[in-house]
Order: C-alpha cells, then sequence, then structure tokens
C-alpha cells in the first residue's frame, strides 16, 4: 500500500482524487495555478507535485468567495470542499483529476507570493539565466519536477541494484587529497594546517581502489565529483558518479555488472527491453569507422579506407597513397540524396577544417563525378566493388592520416547523419569502445600523459613496450557509450607496485612526485592489493538521456551557468578580509573597473 501523505494541513494530494471519491469531504494544500473567473463561480486550479485539482468557489459561500476573488497566481492556499463529478462538458481527459471538482466550503491563505518574474503555467519560452537565478520557480514547473522525480525513481533503482548483487556503499571524503583525472582541482584552504590545501575529489578513485586493497570486494557509490574545466552543454564543475569497484574480477565483470544495471535501469524507469550483452568494438575501430571514441550509432554512415591500384590516374590519390596517406570516404545509400549546394558548402567548410579536399562521386548506370575522368577503370572498379556502390548512392571521398583526419570525417560523418536525417532518434545505442590507448602525447607540457588516469593497466602483452613504443600501448579501458555520448568510463587497474611506479615514471613523475603525491597508495600496494578494476557512469548525462533533455543542467537542481556561476545564490562570490586572513591567504586578482 502507498504511504497515505495525511498530514495536519492536508488529507490528499492535488493529483489524487477521482471518480470514486464522489461526495468525500477532503482538505487540498497547493500553489493557485490559475483562477478562472466563470460568471460570477470562480475556477482556482490547486496545484502540486502530484497533480492539479479544480476548485470550485461558488458565490454562495460567501466567506469562500471573498477570499478567491484575490487569488493571485502562485498563492499558498488550503481548502476543504466536497468532491464532485464534473459536468459532462467540462470533463477534462488530459488531467487524471479531469473527472471531478472540488467544491470549496472553507479556503485558507498559506500564503502569498510576489510578482512572478515568469509565469510557472504554460509553455512561454524563458531566458535560462533568469531561470536559474529563480530557480525556486523553474523546478515548480511540471517539467523540471517530472525529470527531477526520474532522477529520484533511478537513484533508488541503482541502489537497490547494487545491494542485491552485494555491493556496499562507502562513502568517501570531500575533503582529501588531490587526484589526477586530467582536470584542474578544486582548492579548499586548510585552516588549522595554514598554507596547505584539500582538493575536492575529481573522482573518489584512490579511495575506492583502497577499499580493494581493505578487502570489501564490490563498492559502489553515488558520488559527487569535482572538475574544474571548460563546460559544455553535458558538463558540469560539479557532477555526480555512480562510482563502482571490484576486486577479482577482469574487464568482462565490470562490464557485465554495468550491462545489467543499464538493463535494470531502462526497464525499471522506462519500461525498455534493452538486450545485452552490448557491442564492443575497439578505441582504433572507433576512431577509424567512425571518426571518435564516441561514436552515435543511431547514425547508419560509417569511414571506409579504401586500397587502391598502386595507378589510379589520379595525381590525387597516386600522391596520397605513396605518402602513406588513406583513401577513406563515405557512403550515402539511397535515396538519400546530397544536393550540389550542400555538398559545395560541405566541401568548403570541411576544407577549412583541415581535410585535403572532399570529392563527390554519385553512382548511376556508372560512377560519375568531376574527377571520374581522370581514374583508370580499375580504379573506378576498385570504388564501387569496396563500397558497394549501388544506383542513386552518393560517395564522398577524402585522404590524410592520423586521428585528426579521422575526427574530421567523424564530425562529417555525423552532420551527414543529421543533415539526412539518417538518425533514428528514438532509439537507445548502446555498446562499449575497448582497448584504449594507455598513454597520450600532451604538447602543450611536452610529455606523456595517461588517456584515463595514472592506475590503469596496461595490457599484458604491452608491458613490455612501456618506455619502447609508448604510442602503441594499449590499455584495460573501456568506456560505454550511449547515442554518441560517453556515459561511463573505467579500467582494470595496476596493482603491483613496480608496474605502478612504471606507469608514473612515463607520465612523468618521477619517485619522488609520486611518494609524496600516491605514497599511501602505492604503500597500500605493498600490502596484498587484489587484482581489481572498475567503472564511473555519469549520472547527469545518463539522466539528461533517459529524459530526452538537451541540456545537463535540466536534470540538475541547482546547476552552474556556463561560467561557473550559481545565479540563484551568486557563488562563487567573495569571502571578507577577517576569513581571508584566517586561512592566510591574500587574493593577487585586482578587478578592472
Ligand atoms: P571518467 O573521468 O571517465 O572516469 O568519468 C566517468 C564518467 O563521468 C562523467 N563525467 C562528467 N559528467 C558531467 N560533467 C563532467 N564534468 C564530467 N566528467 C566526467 C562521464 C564519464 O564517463 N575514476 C574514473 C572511473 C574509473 O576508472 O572507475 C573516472 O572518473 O559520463
Amino acid at each position: 500500500m502507498i504511504p497515505t501523505l495525511e498530514t495536519t494541513l492536508r488529507m490528499v494530494s492535488c493529483g489524487s482524487l477521482r471518480k470514486v471519491d464522489e461526495g468525500k469531504t477532503v482538505k487540498l494544500a497547493g500553489w493557485v495555478a490559475r483562477v478562472r473567473d466563470h460568471g460570477g463561480v470562480l475556477f482556482v486550479d490547486l496545484r502540486d507535485r502530484y497533480g492539479k485539482t479544480q476548485v470550485v468557489c461558488d458565490p454562495a459561500q460567501e466567506q469562500v468567495y471573498s477570499i478567491a476573488k484575490n487569488l493571485r497566481n502562485e498563492w499558498v492556499i488550503s481548502v476543504t470542499g466536497k468532491v464532485r463529478l464534473r459536468p459532462e462538458s467540462s470533463k477534462n481527459s488530459n488531467l487524471d483529476t479531469g473527472e471531478i471538482e472540488l467544491l470549496a466550503t472553507e479556503l485558507t491563505v498559506l500564503n502569498q507570493s510576489a510578482v512572478l518574474p515568469f509565469q510557472i503555467e504554460g509553455t512561454e519560452e524563458v531566458n535560462e539565466d533568469l531561470r536559474l537565478k529563480y530557480r525556486f520557480l523553474d523546478l515548480r514547473r511540471e517539467n523540471l519536477q517530472e525529470k527531477l522525480i526520474l532522477r529520484s525513481n533511478i537513484t533508488h533503482a541503482v541502489r537497490d541494484y547494487f545491494h542485491r548483487h552485494q555491493f556496499i556503499e562507502v562513502e568517501t571524503p570531500v575533503l582529501m587529497k588531490s587526484t589526477p583525472e586530467g582536470a584542474r582541482d578544486f582548492l579548499v584552504p586548510s585552516r588549522v594546517n595554514p598554507g596547505k590545501f584539500f582538493a575536492l575529489p575529481q573522482s573518489p578513485q584512490t579511495y575506492k581502489q583502497i577499499l580493494m586493497v581493505s578487502g570489501f570486494d564490490r563498492y559502489f557509490q553515488i558520488v559527487k565529483c569535482f572538475r574544474d574545466e571548460d563546460l559544455r552543454a553535458d558538463r558540469q564543475p560539479e557532477f555526480t558518479q555512480i562510482d563502482i569497484e571490484m576486486a577479482f574480477i577482469e574487464q568482462n565483470d565490470i562490464q557485465t555488472i554495468a550491462e545489467g544495471l543499464v538493463v535494470r535501469l531502462f526497464k525499471d524507469i522506462m519500461g525498455k527491453d534493452i538486450q545485452a550483452p552490448f557491442l564492443r568494438m575497439t578505441y582504433d575501430e572507433a576512431i577509424n569507422r567512425y571518426g571518435s571514441d564516441k561514436p552515435d550509432l543511431r547514425n547508419p554512415l560509417v569511414i571506409q579506407d579504401v586500397s587502391l591500384p598502386v595507378e589510379t590516374g589520379f595525381k590525387v590519390f597516386d600522391s596520397a597513397v605513396s605518402e602513406g596517406k588513406l583513401v577513406s570516404g563515405i557512403r550515402i545509400p539511397a535515396p538519400s540524396i546530397l544536393s550540389r549546394n550542400t555538398y559545395d558548402d560541405l566541401a568548403e567548410r570541411y576544407k577549412t577544417a583541415g581535410l585535403a579536399g572532399l570529392i563527390l562521386f554519385r553512382m548511376g548506370a556508372q560512377l560519375d563525378g568531376p574527377v571520374v575522368k581522370f581514374l583508370n577503370d580499375e580504379t573506378k572498379n576498385a570504388l564501387v566493388s569496396q563500397f558497394g556502390l549501388s544506383d542513386g548512392d552518393t560517395l564522398l571521398l577524402s585522404t590524410g592520416k592520423g586521428t585528426k583526419y579521422k575526427t574530421i570525417l567523424g564530425n562529417l560523418r555525423l552532420e551527414l547523419g543529421k543533415t539526412l536525417s539518417l538518425v533514428d532518434e528514438s532509439a537507445f545505442r548502446f555498446h562499449w569502445v575497448n582497448d584504449f590507448p594507455l598513454l597520450e602525447w600532451d604538447e602543450e607540457e611536452k610529455r606523456y600523459i595517461a588517456m584515463h588516469h595514472p592506475f590503469t593497466s596496461p595490457q599484458n602483452d604491452d608491458i613490455a613496450k612501456m618506455g619502447v613504443d609508448n604510442d602503441s600501448i594499449k590499455a584495460k579501458a573501456y568506456d560505454l557509450v550511449l547515442n554518441g555520448n560517453e556515459i561511463a568510463g573505467g579500467s582494470i587497474r595496476i596493482y603491483n607496485p613496480e608496474l605502478q611506479s612504471k606507469m608514473f615514471e612515463l607520465i612523468g613523475i618521477g619517485a619522488e612526485e609520486a611518494r609524496e603525491k600516491f605514497g599511501f597508495l602505492l604503500d597500500a600496494f605493498k600490502f596484498g592489493a587484489p587484482p581489481h578494476g572498475g567503472i564511473a557512469f555519469g549520472l547527469d548525462r545518463l539522466v539528461m538521456i533517459m529524459t530526452g533533455s538537451q541540456s545537463i543542467r535540466d536534470v540538475i537542481a541547482f546547476p552552474k551557468n556556463s561560467n561557473a556561476q550559481s545565479l540563484m545564490d551568486n557563488a562563487p562570490s567573495e569571502v571578507s578580509d577577517k576569513q581571508m586572513r584566517e586561512l592566510y591567504i591574500k587574493s593577487t586578482f585586482h578587478p578592472v573597473k
């Protein structure tokens, strides 16, 4: 049985009354959504988070009517009245309570509201900064309430799922030592330890590994993480992870648990059956075929590399091949048609973006296009057969090499998918990207950095390449991708102190620095660390996709704007000189006047 909402000030919610309640006397409380004057009788739509009830204020009830006349939107009232059926003509099938109304016999104003900066009801487009400033009002809107309720249902299901699988939830510190997830830290000065700082966790990475050493072989936590990085539609400086770590496992075990979670959430929350196991592809395949490490597989287009004859008749192809470049293309299958104008626009823009060129072919009875006249038959046949071209297809070709080249083609793939409406927006396509590189070269710092984080294990066969052929080392690292969004990332960890030290060395962290920064972890590894690994979901991103939201801000109760500010409470803000003195801090920032 659902527990009752009855309290001293109300008996039932504004969303609960039905036909069967006819004749009952009940007391409701909520916000005035709207008052309508129907020739003397006033209709008040009373709203709470459960729904709306139509309250009828009849002039015959003098006390009620005299108060109702002065009601304004968003005043808080309580009403006692009798439930009656609405006349057939005024039934509202869009409303759960649409068959009844409440004839008010008593009405009390519990609070008034100032003039609203924007309307709560209706579909008026409101500037986001204004919504964030008045977030308390914004959050009264049905659509945001639905999203937060769904988010709460998701976290409830997450906890249930992990408890059923014998995970325990452990809280880890928010004031901690800096962890290397690759972003800037938010720092907190310590008053009692002058000159010293805590960092807010970019993730609980080191703690969850320590928990494995301590023998908690299945850990999860729904946890706030903090990263001082440039914000985008899917990034917040403060966000929530579903963080997971397991011992005595291999990659497949983590992925199975993660898949189970997703299947459960989509079933429970959205009533959707998602098929597991999910497709697995390697990082190299993702970059080669889709030009992205988080390809959107709802888009059917792929990037294909072709091998052409040594002599093609066309200089561009011949010199590309002789320079070791790839000839790659995207086939646009009929009946999609790429108009000449769209092609011209794409060719120009993608050239600016860095493509050597974008060559157009159209397939009819035979291959056609501006450069076909140069190509020998062998080359034409190679293109037709390797791309599987048939009548009505379009082909866009380019040449180049490296990840940057593939990324540009990946962007073209995405744009073509959208422009030609090839993406099934209603689908949910999950897949894993495995075998990420262990390291990436940081041009700014002129050193290697860990692509995932420095605790990620290299693949067994690649350990010997460490320090010898760094670019080709693959890691036991994986991301879970949903519709082109990275919704989770994780890895199998290093649990051997020597290998960990070697990894630090490769990314330019010397023995002394490693001791100073992560001595506790290296120490822990000396005391019987089990094989372990984990993953973390971006909860906000997941909820964003599950609610069909365009922005991560719509699924966070109190988000920051794109300048990392909270417009409602004006954080961050200046602090008093006294506070600064107590923390031994002096600001060198002088605002331009
Ligand atoms: P990673 O850095 O890949 O892994 O983060 C895990 C997931 O968190 C989400 N995410 C974000 N969401 C919103 N705003 C942000 N600024 C943001 N940054 C990341 C993404 C991402 O997939 N400790 C490792 C996990 C592990 O190895 O177990 C980690 O944090 O959805």
